[in-house]
This record gives C-alpha cells, sequence and structure tokens, in this order.
C-alpha cells in the first residue's frame, strides 16, 4: 500500500477507490477484468454522489432494497444510539430489547399468523433456515422452486435457484425446479389454472410424501418483475394444502412496502407457513434477514430443537435498524404512497411503450417495474437473448450511466425500482433520461 493510501486522514481520490478496490477486492457476479465500479462516498434520499461531486438518481434502490431511501437521519440515530448502548450479544443464551420489540413488531405486520420470527444476516440465510424448519417439521426432504428464481448465493439457496446463475454450482439432491406461467417476452404466457395443473403433475410424479416445501417468490425480482396472475398464489397454497407441503413466499425483494403492501403475497390475501425476509427489512442500513413462522410451526419447536444459529442472529445493531426503518415506512405512509407513486410510474411506463418500439413489454407492482426490450415488432424477439447481452442493451446501460441513472441492465430488459420515497418530480427526471436512452434501442428495431 503506498503513504497516500495508508494514511487514514487523507481521502482516496475517485480513481485511487476503484483501483484498490479492482485490485484487492472481488465484485459478485462478475468477470472481474469487465468490472468498472462506480465510487461512491455519499447518498441521500435517491440520490448518490461520487467523491467528485457526480450525482446519480438510484432508480434501483441499489440491490432493490434501500426502499426509504438513502440517508435516512432517524435510522442513522438509532443505529448510532445503539452502537453507543450495545453492539452485541450472543444470541443464544442472552436477548436484548431491540431484538424483543422488533420479534413483536414484525408478528403485527407480517401476514395471518406468522408471528416468530429467526433472525440471519440476509436473504440467502433465510432461506438456508426456512429450508431446514421445513425440512425438520415435515420429516421431508425435497424442496421444490420455480426456474426464473433467485433465492441466494449460499448451497441451498443457490440449488433452489432457478436461473443461470446456479448452472455452474455443484447441484444438491432433492432440489426440484418447475415451470411456472410466464416463458418470456415473446411467447404466449400460460393461465394460473394452466401453470397449477403443471404443477400439481409435477408433485404428484415426484411423490409428495418426499416434497418438504414449494418455495416461490411472491412476485418474481431479478428474474424480470413477473407478477403472478389472479389465483396462482391461492393454488401454490391450496396444493400444499392438500399434500402437505410447507409453503415457503420469498419476500426478500418483494417486501416491505416495495409492491404497495407490507409483502407482496398480501395481494393475494394468502398466508405462506414461512416467510423470507431481508433487505427492506433495515432499507440495507446495516445487514438482516428474518424467517417469519406461523404459530403451527413455531410451536412445534417448544420441546424440539431449533436446528438452526448463527453468531450473528438477532444482532442488537441490526434489530434497532429494523425497528426504527419500520417506524419510517409507518410515520411517512411509505406503504400508501409506494400505491399512489406506483400508478403514476405504471402510466409513465405504458407511454415509453407505446412511443418506443424497441418496448415490447412493461410490468408493475407499486414501484416494483421492468422494462422488456425487443427487435421485432411482429415476433417480439427480445432484444438480447435469454442469459446474453447486445451491443445496444450494452449502450444502453452506458447511456444511462452517462446521464446519472443508476439501474441495472439485465439480458433485454432493465429495472424502474426507485425508493419509496421518491416524488412525482423525480420520477419524471428518471424517465426523462430512460426516454432518450430507448432512443438507442429504437433504432434496432426491425
Ligand atoms: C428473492 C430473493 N431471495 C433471496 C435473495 C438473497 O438475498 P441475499 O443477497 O441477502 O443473501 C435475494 C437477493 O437478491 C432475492 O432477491
Amino acid at each position: 500500500m503506498s503513504t497516500a493510501t495508508s494514511d487514514r486522514t487523507q481521502k482516496l481520490t475517485s480513481e485511487q477507490i476503484v483501483a484498490l478496490s479492482k485490485m484487492h477486492t472481488i465484485s459478485e457476479w462478475a468477470v472481474q477484468d469487465a468490472v468498472d465500479p462506480l465510487p461512491i462516498d455519499r447518498a441521500e434520499g435517491v440520490y448518490l454522489y461520487t467523491p467528485d461531486g457526480r450525482r446519480f438518481i438510484d432508480f434501483n434502490s441499489q440491490l432493490m432494497s434501500v426502499n426509504i431511501g438513502h440517508g435516512d437521519r432517524r435510522v442513522v440515530k438509532a443505529i448510532q444510539e445503539q452502537a453507543a448502548r450495545l453492539c452485541y450479544v450472543m444470541p443464544g443464551g442472552m436477548t436484548t430489547e431491540p431484538r424483543a420489540r422488533l420479534g413483536a413488531k414484525l408478528a403485527e405486520i407480517a401476514p395471518g399468523d406468522i408471528d416468530v420470527f429467526f433472525f440471519t444476516n440476509g436473504g440467502a440465510e433465510s432461506v438456508e433456515n426456512a429450508f431446514k424448519i421445513a425440512r425438520a417439521y415435515t420429516g421431508r426432504y425435497k424442496i421444490m422452486s420455480r426456474y426464473r428464481s433467485y433465492h441466494g448465493a449460499t448451497a441451498a439457496a443457490m440449488a433452489a435457484t432457478g436461473e443461470p446463475r446456479s448452472w455452474g454450482q455443484a447441484p444438491l439432491p432433492g432440489m426440484i425446479h418447475f415451470t411456472d406461467w410466464y416463458h418470456g417476452v415473446d411467447r404466449e404466457q400460460d393461465s394460473a389454472d394452466t401453470a397449477l395443473r403443471r404443477l400439481e403433475e409435477q408433485i404428484v410424479l415426484e411423490g409428495p410424501q418426499t416434497i418438504a416445501a414449494i418455495i416461490v417468490e411472491s412476485v418474481t425480482g431479478t428474474n424480470g418483475i413477473l407478477i403472478p396472475p389472479d389465483g396462482y398464489m391461492q393454488g401454490v397454497r391450496a396444493l400444499c394444502d392438500k399434500y402437505g407441503i410447507v409453503m415457503i413466499a420469498d419476500e426478500v425483494m418483494s417486501g416491505f412496502g416495495r409492491t404497495g403492501e407490507w409483502f407482496a403475497i398480501n395481494h393475494w390475501k394468502v398466508v405462506p407457513d414461512l416467510m423470507t425476509m431481508a433487505k427492506g427489512i433495515t432499507s440495507s442500513y446495516i445487514p438482516l434477514g428474518a424467517v417469519g413462522m406461523r404459530r403451527k410451526i413455531a410451536d412445534y419447536f417448544k420441546d424440539k430443537m431449533f436446528p438452526g444459529g448463527l453468531t450473528y442472529s438477532s444482532h442488537a445493531l441490526a434489530c434497532a435498524a429494523g425497528l426504527a426503518t419500520i417506524s419510517v415506512y409507518e410515520e411517512d405512509g411509505l406503504i400508501e404512497r409506494t400505491r399512489r407513486m406506483g400508478k403514476v410510474m405504471g402510466e409513465l411506463m405504458t407511454d415509453l411503450a407505446r412511443r418506443h418500439p424497441s418496448v415490447g413489454a412493461v410490468r408493475n407492482i407499486g414501484l416494483f417495474g421492468v422494462i422488456e426490450l425487443i427487435r421485432d415488432r411482429a415476433t417480439k424477439q427480445p432484444m438480447a437473448p435469454f442469459n446474453g447481452t447486445a451491443p445496444e442493451m450494452g449502450a444502453l446501460g452506458k447511456f444511462f450511466r452517462e446521464q446519472g441513472l443508476f439501474t441495472i441492465v439485465r439480458w433485454n430488459y432493465f429495472f424502474t425500482n426507485p425508493p419509496l420515497i421518491i416524488t412525482e418530480e423525480q420520477l419524471r427526471e428518471a424517465f426523462a433520461i430512460i426516454d432518450r436512452g430507448l432512443e438507442i434501442t429504437d433504432k434496432a428495431v426491425k
């Protein structure tokens, strides 16, 4: 390390931050030589700032997680006060006020009789623990999950994940994938009934008595904001009831107001047996995840050992951050606000779809949105193939970055997932950049 970088009183330049990060740290899900990270110095509300003062509008809430926006002083203060008092005690034999309060608060906002929580450090750990709970509770071992899903990067969560990031990982026995209603922008979608009939056939063929759980993202996130047709979630619930299977709703991305409900599954009035959470629970201010369980499942462990543990389960700083974040959702009416702003965003998206030939589909539920691009109006051929890239998508991403808009561009689509505090004016500011960017992809359309 040079003297310039070892002196902690001297701020690093943007170039130094990027160079050292690239030299000594790994960037996730990337070919390392292709990584070109943006150095970020501070953030406030919906904006991020580089050390040299460039401003970006955060149109993906980072990883669909900073729901209350950046730098909320109420959450920062709660973390500071908790840090000054007590950062950590072991989760097994001790407990704390923030842990007690957060458990009780989550019981208040979670659907139905989900009122007991096991705290983790994030989404993947929540999913891992949900699988262990389901296996212990049912005495069965198989886990069914959907293609076009993402459940996390640890072993079982990755094996449940139904998309290319799991292809290169060692498969685990007993992990079964199924298709749902969605088949891509260029194909007819199935009805809820058709998808459910196919799922039931697969359950029967696998042997229901071997299936511990079915895990579904209530609204699929990373794989394209896939919003289930009415009846689908109710149908999965009914199949789980019929065959004694634990239903797990993965709300890691779709929870905490993102869709205009506390949890996306509420749109269909379904109570899952287990619910995994992370991200929005603290809006990412401190890492935290949780598995919520219905009373009957929590009761099962009253006289049997709970099969999980983590050094940082129920971390006091994280629980304090979670409590403060939930207060922000409540105090600022962010759930209701997301419903209203989601309507505005939906109109802006429909307007783009009307005017830009490269827009093949737009979808949103609350402030959870995606724009899918196509290169042929007749066949609806995606602008980039499944799991692939296209020069036009690369150029669009570059344009967004030059214009100060941050979002994730993936395959043939990009996300519209701003913090839930975004104003109409800020939404329009972002959509004006997107509008100009789509001229690039329009040129490729036949
Ligand atoms: C639905 C869903 N489940 C689980 C995860 C994994 O969460 P984490 O990255 O916190 O481990 C994610 C992450 O994006 C997710 O979107």
